[in-house]
């Protein structure tokens, strides 16, 4: 099989890593990729926003499948393009990515299906969300609508934050995004996120991770993309991971479907595990980063028929075996991260990869012969134990192996987790 893959972050690194083992694989493209894909692939310079080139060039080089990594180009309709070109494509339509483009798509989808999430409304003008902030009260979370790099959510635990924050969404913090603005009960517990493929009738559920959001120690300052993750979460026990796809993901297939939209890719549940449950926080149409680092990691099975099955209808009766072990990621990222950071900082040393540690590349390029960092999130260093302890320590001693003067990484990643293996 033949395969191009999208995407440039330590996501599609680890997809890259783990697609190049495959049997089935005959030759594997990347666009725009980064130094560590092209380990494993050939990069091919496609401009990914121009769909009718990608279609072309999967034309021109006989492409059976594409991987898309990143939602950007899904929810911009990249997967509908190639779809109605005639190739198979891992990534749901532009419809189905509504799951993570409308976070009031969503929220009235969870109504209609009866799937456990906090009470919400929607609200186009700053008059009337705040009447309903200050009916319900703090604590509650307020929501930029779109897509906003994940930066269009506000906790807020007082009123004046609350009212504060929709003052933000409509005066166009988030551009559009912020047109819309979503109210939403403030849900307590523990985070967890759980991965699993659909192919628009079949559910496969896949592993469950657990992300630190915010750029310091002890989960202080603001949030990132993510600076490092572990799976499994051991708050998703089989019971709730149960329940998870009885009251969760199975609901929200059969709800995508009915509205003519079927799913086909990986349904990414962000969730609280709450005193009564698991609840819904939020849906993402991708893989995390840093999640799919450590999902690849502990993945036995071949990835590529299982994505391509997502793809194509055909995944009834198909399974995923996993390394019954913990693995875990530590970010590193560019100093300044997730606020404005030096580009082009030399990165002059690497450990070197073993079957228990790996380094996946995100913001990193090869400028006149050396490898640099260019972006935020930087590099992945990702290490596999029989404990959390056991991977974290592995992941650490890795990191202290790195040399690269503009990183900076956080020092606790799997803390909730090492504290229970301590208890
Ligand atoms: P999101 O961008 O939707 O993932 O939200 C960012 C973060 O805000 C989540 O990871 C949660 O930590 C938090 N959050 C979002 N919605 C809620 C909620 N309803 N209750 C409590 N925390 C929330
Ligand atoms: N790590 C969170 C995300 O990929 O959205």
């Amino acid at each position: 099989m033949k395969v191009l893959l999208i995407g440039s972050g330590g996501r599609e690194h680890a997809l890259a890593w783990k697609i190049a083992q495959s049997p089935k694989l005959t030759k594997l493209y990347a666009a725009p990729g980064n130094p560590g894909i092209a380990e494993e692939a050939t990069i091919v310079a496609l401009d990914t926003e121009d769909h009718a080139a990608v279609a072309d060039f999967c034309r021109s080089e006989a492409i059976d499948f594409v991987v898309v990594g990143p939602e950007g180009p899904l929810v911009a309709g990249l997967a509908d393009v190639l779809r109605s070109a005639g190739i198979a494509v891992f990534g749901p339509s532009a419809a189905a990515a509504q799951l993570e483009g409308s976070k009031g798509f969503t929220k009235d989808l969870c109504a209609r299906y009866d799937i456990p999430t906090g009470a919400y409304g929607r609200f186009t003008d700053a008059d009337n969300a705040k009447a309903y902030v200050r009916a319900q009260g703090a604590p509650i979370v307020i929501k930029a609508d779109g897509l906003a790099a994940g930066k269009g959510v506000t906790v807020a635990m007082s009123l004046d934050e609350a009212l504060a924050a929709v003052d933000d969404c409509f005066s166009g913090a988030f551009g559009a995004a912020g047109a819309e603005v979503v109210v939403e009960a403030y849900l307590d517990g523990e985070e967890a996120s759980f991965f699993c493929l659909s192919d628009g009738k079949t559910a496969l559920a896949l592993a469950s991770a657990q992300d630190h959001k915010r750029v310091g120690d002890g989960d202080t300052g603001p949030n990132t993309g993510g600076m490092g993750a572990y799976s499994p979460a051991p708050v998703m026990t089989a019971e709730v991971i149960e329940r998870t796809m009885k009251e969760i993901i199975e609901p929200t297939m059969r709800g995508m479907a009915e509205s003519g939209h079927p799913f086909s890719g990986v349904f990414f549940a962000g969730l609280m595990i709450t005193a009564k449950g698991p609840e819904l926080i939020e849906y993402n149409v991708r893989f995390g980063d840093p999640e799919c680092q450590v999902l690849m990691m502990r993945m036995k099975s071949d990835l590529l028929p299982l994505l391509y099955a997502a793809a194509t209808g055909t995944l009834d009766g198909m399974s995923a075996e996993w390394r019954d072990e913990t693995a875990l990621t530590v970010v590193m990222a560019s100093k300044g991260y997730p606020g404005s950071y030096a580009k082009n900082t030399p990165i002059d040393a690497l450990p070197t990869a073993s079957d228990t540690t790996k380094v996946f590349h995100a913001g990193t390029a090869m400028k006149d012969g050396a490898l640099v960092a260019t972006g935020g999130r930087v590099l992945n260093i990702t290490a596999t134990g029989t404990s959390v302890s056991a991977a974290k320590d592995r992941a650490y001693a890795a990191v202290s192996a790195v040399s690269w003067d503009n990183g900076f990484y956080r020092n606790d990643i799997g803390w909730r987790a090492v504290a229970r293996e301590k208890a």
